[in-house]
């Protein structure tokens, strides 16, 4: 078994959503990332439906861990169900998406854009347009809300219910807010991010990204160090607040190297997603020490 999925049995208790407003979830791509929104989604009850490219049997052990409100369907039936579809696949894939069926959908956006292994795109490159906003013309008629792209996994895990706040940028303004009652439930507080437009600021390499919310290593701790990875998808970042976040938001610069680099992330996670199931070796060995 994956070790977030361990590790959200372990430390996430069940809660409800805070206002009984049960949801259907759709996620299309419950792997790393999208796996754990759907851990968080479950939790505090809403309906999850998965999807991925390679059909719901490949999803059948998922489904059996999330629990009951927790089922796989085909990309056209988790479409059509959901109260708010999350992309959680790799960027490459949105192409391959049937549009028209997105039309009137809530859409979390929460892939990003790592040039070297999407290879270049320049419409990104050249800083004509976000990510999202990328998203948004592929899929004309969806409302896009950017959200949730801006922690790595075990932190969006390990960080819920400790007063963290997360950016959430979008046009609609009415599908920004059911987002970010949906991040409340989560367990997150959340802040406007501004428009699509705006979301370059919550992009790979803006000041927000993944770092502020990861946890400082031990003083002496080599960071490439097999405690230092165990360490790091084990403890919870100190929380961002609000007020902080929107701080990290105002100091972003426009960047002139657009997408992600693996020098812009902490290095024990580049050094943890390089061998995940190293990491996961290490962690049952740790717990399994007297
Ligand atoms: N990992 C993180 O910490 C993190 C944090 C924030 C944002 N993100 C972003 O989230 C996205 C996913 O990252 P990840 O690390 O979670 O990747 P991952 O572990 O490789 O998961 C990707 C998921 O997408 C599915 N998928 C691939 N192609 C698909 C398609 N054509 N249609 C439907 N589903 C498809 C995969 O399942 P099948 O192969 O079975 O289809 C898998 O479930 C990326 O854009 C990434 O930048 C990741």
């Amino acid at each position: 078994m994956p070790l977030l999925r361990i590790i959200s049995q372990l430390i996430l208790p069940v809660v409800r959503s805070t206002k009984g407003n049960i949801m259907k979830v759709s996620i299309i791509g419950p792997g790393g990332i999208g796996g754990v929104v759907a851990t968080l989604a479950a939790r505090c009850g809403h309906e999850v439906i998965l999807t991925n490219s390679r059909g719901t049997a490949t999803l059948e052990d998922q489904v059996r861990t999330l629990g009951p409100n927790a089922r796989a369907a085909s990309l056209a039936d988790a479409v059509q169900a959901a109260d708010i579809v999350v992309l959680a696949m790799p960027l490459t894939a949105l192409s391959r998406l049937p549009a028209k069926d997105f039309d009137g959908r809530i859409i979390i956006d929460m892939m990003n854009y790592y040039p070297m292994r999407e290879s270049q795109i320049a419409v990104l490159d050249d800083g004509e347009m976000t990510s999202a906003e990328m998203v948004q013309r592929e899929l004309p008629g969806a409302r896009v809300i950017k959200a949730l792209n801006n922690q790595d996994a075990p932190h969006l895990l390990l960080n819920a219910g400790t007063g963290s706040a997360l950016p959430v940028a979008g046009d609609d303004a009415e599908a920004k807010e059911s987002v970010a009652a949906f991040l409340r439930d989560l367990g997150y507080e959340t802040i406007d991010a501004g428009m699509l437009r705006d979301s370059w600021r919550m992009e790979p390499g803006a000041p927000i990204y993944v770092w502020p919310y990861a946890p400082a290593l031990p003083g002496g701790m080599d960071p490439l160090s097999d405690d230092a990875k165990v360490f790091y998808v084990t403890t919870a970042g100190i929380p961002v607040t609000r007020q902080a976040a929107r701080a990290l938001l105002d100091q972003a610069k426009r960047p002139a190297r657009i997408g992600g680099f693996p020098e812009d992330l902490p290095p024990t996670w580049v050094a943890v997603v390089a061998n995940w199931q190293e990491v996961e070796r290490l962690s049952r060995e740790m717990e399994a020490r007297p």
